[in-house]
Formats: structure tokens, C-alpha cells, sequence
């Protein structure tokens, strides 16, 4: 059996080092944490779905005084709702607000479940958003997992895999759950979102400060900006193709202007061929004498938005102009370096830049 590294994750102190940070340095001041019921936590938490805290501030606060209660909103035109979120965006947040509200009026004789199920069941309100609102409002004993619990657990615990996978997600659920604290479930959910916010920061995480330090994997790695993994970046089609450089003798490749859509569309670039038969004819119909050596120059690799190309340049050396060529919307006889009417393709610039010939 392959031998793995194995964290402690029960009784490691993980939760406790979080705790006595956030007595010292977690937010406790912010509107909803005052008074924070079921109600007041919802709200914001939606609002802090996609918004910064201090944005959020005056928005909460003039939602609350329009509408203080669940019933209020509830009974409130949708109009209204929308004119109080104006600037907030994403504005099916404030839709699914009015309308679950409407359905805690309905069929929750007004009270906010005190479940994870029930509070999951209303629109807007993921697992993630449940677990808050009960952890926050309730003290129950849940995980969260939003953006910033995600950063954190995931350098902590140094994990590979992208966030959207399932696998990824359900192991980073699975130490979020293991982290919980058996009491203060509230100000560790508080103090978990702070941190994230505010030490485990995105692009320069304060690790000297941070509580976790002596255990994350990603600290001890030097590694804390690899995770959590970028998404992968997704696998485009190969294509090949050969790339004639046909070189007169006085030392000038032959162009071919591109036709106007496609890659490279309208621009000068080297005639391609889909092989090496495909060249061999056409070079035997336009230049039947006057061929006299082939060489295979390093591969040139474009990688567009849809596929990456290879092209395989072959220079041929001619030792006489070649009758069937003709110089004029189509064709050119350039010298590197020379002005030039018109663009060049990547592949030219490319290979001018990269290579002498
Ligand atoms: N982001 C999401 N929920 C938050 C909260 N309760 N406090 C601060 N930032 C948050
Ligand atoms: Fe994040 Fe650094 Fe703390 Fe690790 S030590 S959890 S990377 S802030």
C-alpha cells in the first residue's frame, strides 16, 4: 500500500487556533451581527453572495428598515424589492429573496425552517448559504464552504483538484466538516469567513500572521498560490500542417495572403499544405525545374481558441524564379525584415523572430 501523508484533523486544535484569532482580530461589529436572526442573517448573507462587506453596509441597512421582517418582504411589491437592491446586482438574488420569503409566509406559517433541508429547500439558498444561516442565527453546528472557507481549507489541507469538481468539493466539505468546533459554532463560521477575507487573501495570503500556519501544508510547501488548483485548462485539438518556405535565390520566401475569415484571415503568411504529398504536387505544377534542396526546420506551435496547430516548416531552396508564381493579390516574394503592405501571421512573425534563415 502506497504510504500517505496523513493530517490530524480531529482534536488538532484546528478549530480552537481559529477562535482565539477571532477574539482578537474577527469582525463583530458588522450589522447583521447584531440582533442576528434567521432574518437578518439571510439577507445579508445574500447581499455578501457576490458583494463586498462595505458595500453591502448601506444596502442592509436601508433593506431592514423598509422591510425588518420576513412578513414585510414577503408582502412587499417585487418592485420595491428590486428598487432597494439598485446597484447591488445580480438581481435574481433580490427575485429569489421576494419569493422565498413568500414561501416562509405560506408554508412556514412565517418562521424560517430551522433545518438544513428545510432552509436548503428555499430559493437562492445553497448548502453552503444554509449552513451560515443556521451556524450564524442558531449556533448549530454546521460547515460552510464559500469562497473563502474553500482558500483556506484548501491550502491548509495542500489539495489538488479544481473547486468545481465534485471529488474536490466533497473532500474540502468532508474537512470543513471535521474542523467544527463543539461549542462557538457562530464565531468560528464568522471567524472562518474572516480569515479567508482577510489573511488567506487570494493573491498574497498573510501567512506571519495567521493562526493556521504551523500546520498548512501550503505554507510549508512555499505553495500557497497554488491552491486552490485553477480550473484545468480545457484539452484543444491538435492540428497539423506543413509550412512551405519556398526561398528564391535571392534569398526572398514566398507568402501566401490567407483568405479573409478563417485564422489568420487577410494575412500573409507561408503557403500550407496538409501534408507532404499535398506539397510535393503542388511544388511539381508551379516550380517543375527549379527545385533544388529540402530542409525540415524546427516545428512552430499556435494555439488558437479552439485548437493548437503545428506546423512543420520546410524550407525549399530554389535555384531559379519560377515561371508559375506570380507576384500580386495573392502572392508575395518577401525578404525578412522588409516593409510590407498588409499583416503578417503569427506563424511568420514567429518564425522571423525565432529563426534566421
Ligand atoms: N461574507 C459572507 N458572509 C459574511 C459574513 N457574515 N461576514 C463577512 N463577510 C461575509
Ligand atoms: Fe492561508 Fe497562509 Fe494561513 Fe495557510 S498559513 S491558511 S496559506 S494564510
Amino acid at each position: 500500500m502506497a504510504r500517505v501523508a496523513v493530517q490530524v484533523t480531529v482534536a488538532d486544535g484546528f478549530a480552537a487556533k481559529v477562535l482565539v484569532w477571532f477574539d482578537q482580530h474577527g469582525r463583530k461589529d458588522l450589522p447583521w451581527q447584531h440582533n442576528p436572526t434567521p432574518y437578518r442573517v439571510w439577507v445579508s448573507e445574500i447581499m455578501l453572495q457576490q458583494t463586498q462587506v462595505t458595500t453591502v453596509i448601506p444596502y442592509f441597512t436601508r433593506f431592514m428598515q423598509r422591510f425588518p421582517d420576513v412578513l414585510t418582504l414577503a408582502d412587499a411589491p417585487q418592485d420595491e424589492v428590486l428598487k432597494l437592491w439598485e446597484g447591488l446586482g445580480y438581481y435574481s438574488r433580490a427575485r429569489n429573496l421576494h419569493k422565498a420569503a413568500q414561501i416562509v409566509r405560506d408554508n412556514h406559517t412565517g418562521e424560517f425552517p430551522t433545518d438544513l433541508a428545510g432552509m436548503e429547500a428555499l430559493p437562492g439558498i445553497g448548502r453552503s448559504t444554509a449552513g451560515a444561516i443556521l451556524s450564524l442565527s442558531h449556533g448549530q453546528p454546521h460547515a460552510i464552504l464559500d469562497g473563502n472557507v474553500k482558500r483556506v481549507l484548501a491550502r491548509y489541507h495542500a489539495i489538488d483538484g479544481w473547486t468545481g469538481e465534485t471529488r474536490t468539493l466533497q473532500r474540502l466539505w468532508e474537512y470543513a466538516a471535521q474542523h467544527l468546533p463543539r461549542t462557538r459554532n457562530a464565531d468560528y463560521t464568522q471567524a472562518m469567513m474572516d480569515m479567508g477575507a482577510t489573511l488567506c487573501t487570494r493573491s498574497k495570503p498573510a501567512c506571519l500572521l495567521c493562526p493556521l500556519q504551523a500546520d498548512c501544508l501550503a505554507f510549508k510547501q512555499g505553495q500557497q498560490t497554488l491552491y486552490p488548483n485553477k480550473r484545468p485548462s480545457k484539452v484543444l485539438p491538435e492540428k497539423t500542417a506543413i509550412a512551405l518556405l519556398l526561398r528564391n535565390a535571392a534569398g526572398e520566401i514566398l507568402l501566401q495572403k490567407r483568405p479573409p475569415t478563417g485564422i489568420w484571415g487577410g494575412l500573409w503568411s507561408f503557403p500550407e499544405f496538409v501534408d507532404e504529398t499535398d506539397m510535393g504536387e503542388w511544388l511539381q505544377t508551379h516550380c517543375t525545374h527549379a527545385r533544388i534542396s529540402a530542409e525540415k526546420l524546427p516545428v512552430l506551435t499556435h494555439t488558437f481558441s479552439h485548437y493548437r496547430l503545428h506546423l512543420q516548416p520546410l524550407r525549399v531552396d530554389l535555384d531559379a524564379q519560377p515561371a508559375r508564381i506570380m507576384e500580386g493579390a495573392s502572392w508575395l516574394w518577401y525578404k525578412a525584415g522588409s516593409e510590407l503592405n498588409g499583416g503578417l501571421s503569427a506563424a511568420v512573425r514567429t518564425f522571423f523572430s525565432t529563426q534566421a534563415i
